[in-house]
């Protein structure tokens, strides 16, 4: 029997293992029990044979104790496949795979990540990165899903399901507010509890009660605490008020400032014993630190080690698993699912089998671009670029034609003379990604061993300024003209989004991203990815953004929830995406359940393709007494209709769907008022079917 370890978070304590691990801990002398709260022998293989390339294997990360027989927990990074010297499956990035709003590929997803893991030797995953975009600019954007809580919560718990099905750990990630790269070290992001528990907390609490084993506490600090110093983060709310089970480890190197972290609820410090190892041992025999903190700990990482590596697993994994031919084909279907079809003015599908001639416009479809380069990069055996995936599937009467771009008029001569063109515009790994410090960042290495800084957050959210000259030109000299954009979030596109015939985001899209490119391009596959943020027309319509910041302020609005209270329009909605068929939606129709109503639609696929769509429902909060957005994503169902079918679809809503975070009572309350439902094709269109509904009093919030 499967077991995702759903209940670990909340089903009754195991007595017996309990009594186990209390025996354990009993038994061990703080030098033990210390030392199992930190990796071991990190700097020496990084500095030393491994040459700092970092993510050569799974590396130890806490537990480990050779009289009782306990080996030491292994990681293996994160969230676009395992990480490790071997090739490995690559995934298309997070934020594409957000965009297919698919929780079972994305369970599987995960499933096939935990497999490979498992098959390098780990027992813990750097996967799930559920930070909340709340502006494009963030370098790691596209480590994450999006930027709604509902959305975020519901993928990254999906992935963890999967990654736990075969008894890996999975990490949920940056435990909490990080979202600056640049200054991820230092930032302190000051929020308030009602921003805290509605904004940026939802998704945590989500992915832990669908049973995430672990959290990883971020590098920047919450209301003048680092992560990991913050009792209130990982005391308060995520031991005492969620009663989350596993265990915390520190993000790498500077996660973790002084042995007080075991207090506040830091029981792994990673890489390496830095600020615990001996210096913690001290601050407990000099009475600085209780003992018994450091006996949660140990109980903490046993609870989570024995129940993950005693539980039944029918598999076993090996080499043989590694970019297996199940694994590669599910990047290529999950990019296939992630495109998003931003405008198509009739040029898109393309007939394979026409005789006509494809201009490939600019050097990323030739360049493999997988995403950034830092700790979720991963090494596939190889990877299908744009270009190569078109050549592949097109026709024998269609010729393809590749030019860089680098020589205008030549690339104008080629554009003129094709029938469709391609350009694939976008950033690369040196315009957006983790932030990795190089030789000028970091003192004392060795000046062979040469290493640039590279990645942070991004420097303009338009595309460069290259591309957008590319795309004027292309567009006067070819009409037919798609522009693929590669990124891993927003791109402000005003200056050019009316020019070509059609607009598709592509995102970072995998190993396989070429050839599933050309299957949406040539109708193979019907477009179904939809936005998971908002794209603004201006970025004045976004939160204050400040890359260098030391502090800044976190506040209840972002994205589609900022742009609806300021009464800005967005040039492509949350949640948009189109297909090459039309969706036709009913009325809503509420049905009273005990409390609260169901709502539910018809949805029909009035065209004549199949297809699959994404229906969001959100919950309004017009007549409210207190400062709310306008609505809130509060589910979402996929539907696959075939030409002409009808499918019903119902959202039921619960007390927790209404309720705010009252700060003077520190709890969740429900407010005496109507409120709306809204349920359509992405955040602008739900605004157009709308029905009021009174709330009775609460029991279940
Ligand atoms: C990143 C984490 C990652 C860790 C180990 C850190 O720099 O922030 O996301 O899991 O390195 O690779």
């Amino acid at each position: 029997m499967v077991n995702a370890h759903k209940d670990f978070n909340t089903a009754p304590l195991d007595p017996a293992l309990e009594q186990e691990v209390k025996s354990i801990v009993d038994d061990l002398s703080l030098t033990e029990k210390v030392k199992m709260l930190s990796g071991h022998g990190f700097f020496e293989k990084f500095f030393g044979e491994e040459n700092r390339q970092f993510g050569q294997r799974a590396y130890p990360a806490g537990s480990g104790n050779e009289r009782h027989d306990i080996p030491s927990l292994y990681f293996c990074d994160g969230p676009r496949g395992a990480r490790h010297k071997r090739n490995t499956t690559c995934f298309p990035v997070t934020m594409a795979r957000g965009a297919t709003w698919d929780r079972d590929i994305e369970r599987r997803v995960g499933e096939a990540i935990a497999i490979e893991a498992r098959a390098l030797g780990a027992s813990i995953s750097g996967a799930v990165c559920i930070n909340l975009l709340r502006h494009p600019a963030w370098g790691r954007a596209q480590e994450t899903y999006g930027e709604d809580p509902v959305h975020l919560g519901e993928m990254g718990a999906a992935l963890t399901e999967g990654l736990q099905t075969h008894n890996i750990i999975a990490t949920a990630k940056h435990f909490a507010v990080n979202s600056i790269e640049n200054s991820r070290f230092k930032v302190d992001v000051r929020v308030t509890d009602r921003a805290l528990h509605e904004v940026y907390l939802p998704h945590f609490k989500r992915v832990l009660m669908s049973g995430c084993a672990s959290v990883m506490s971020a590098y920047n600090k919450i209301n003048g605490d680092y992560c990991a110093h913050s009792v209130p983060l990982l005391r308060n709310i995520l031991k005492e008020q969620w009663g989350f089970r596993g265990f915390v480890h520190s993000d790498w190197v500077k996660g973790c400032y002084g042995a007080d972290a075991v207090t506040a609820g830091l029981d792994v410090e990673m890489p390496e014993g830095i600020f615990y190892g001996s210096n913690l041992e001290g601050a407990v025999e000099r009475g600085e630190v209780d003992e018994a903190h450091v006996d949660e700990a140990v109980t903490r990482i046993l609870r989570t080690q024995f129940t993950f590596a005693r539980a039944d697993d029918p598999r076993t994994y090996s080499e043989e698993d590694l970019a297996c031919e199940a694994h590669i084909q599910l990047s290529r279907e999950v990019a296939g699912k992630s495109f998003v079809l931003l405008k198509n003015d009739g040029l898109l599908p393309l007939d394979r089998d026409k005789a006509q001639t494809i201009a490939v416009i600019g050097k990323l479809a030739a360049e493999v671009n997988l995403g950034d380069r830092g700790s979720s990069s991963v090494n596939p055996p190889y990877a299908v670029t744009i270009l190569d995936g078109l050549k592949s599937a097109a026709g024998p009467d269609t010729q393809i034609v590749f030019d860089d771009g680098s020589d205008p008029a030549r690339m104008i001569e080629c554009a003129k003379a094709a029938d469709v063109v391609i350009a694939i515009v976008g950033y690369t790994w040196e315009d957006e990604g983790e932030f990795i410090p190089g030789n000028e960042a970091l003192e004392g290495l060795d000046p062979d061993k040469q290493m640039p800084s590279r990645g942070g957050d991004r420097s303009f959210l338009n595309l460069l300024k290259s591309d957008e000259d590319m795309i004027a030109e292309l567009s006067d000299a070819n009409d037919r003209l798609l522009v693929g954009v590669m990124s891993g979030s927003a791109v402000i596109m005003e200056s050019w989004r009316n020019k070509p015939a059609a607009i598709m985001m592509t995102w970072y899209p995998g190993m396989e991203g070429g050839n599933a490119f050309a299957s949406a391009i040539f109708g193979d596959i019907n477009p179904e990815g939809r936005l998971p943020f908002t794209i603004p027309t201006d970025a004045d319509h976004l939160p204050f953004f400040d890359a260098e910041a030391d502090d800044i302020k976190y506040g209840l609005y972002h994205g589609y929830t900022l742009l609806e209270k300021s009464g800005q329009r967005a040039a492509f909605p949350f949640g948009f995406g189109l297909g090459y068929t039309e969706f036709t939606y009913g009325d809503i129709r509420a049905t009273k359940g005990d409390k609260l109503p169901t709502f539910e639609i018809d949805v029909t696929n009035t065209g004549d393709k199949p297809g699959t769509e994404t229906v969001q429902f959100y919950i309004g909060f017009g007549e409210s007494l207190i400062d709310r957005p306008v609505k809130l994503l509060r589910g979402f169902e996929k539907l696959f209709l075939r030409p002409g079918e009808t499918k019903t679809v119902a959202f039921s809503v619960t007390h927790q769907d209404l309720a705010y975070y009252d700060e003077t009572s520190r709890s969740w309350q429900v407010e005496p008022v109507g409120h709306t439902a809204h349920i359509g094709a992405n955040c602008e269109d739900a605004l157009t079917r709308t029905v009021r509904f009174e709330t009775e009093p609460a029991d279940d919030s």
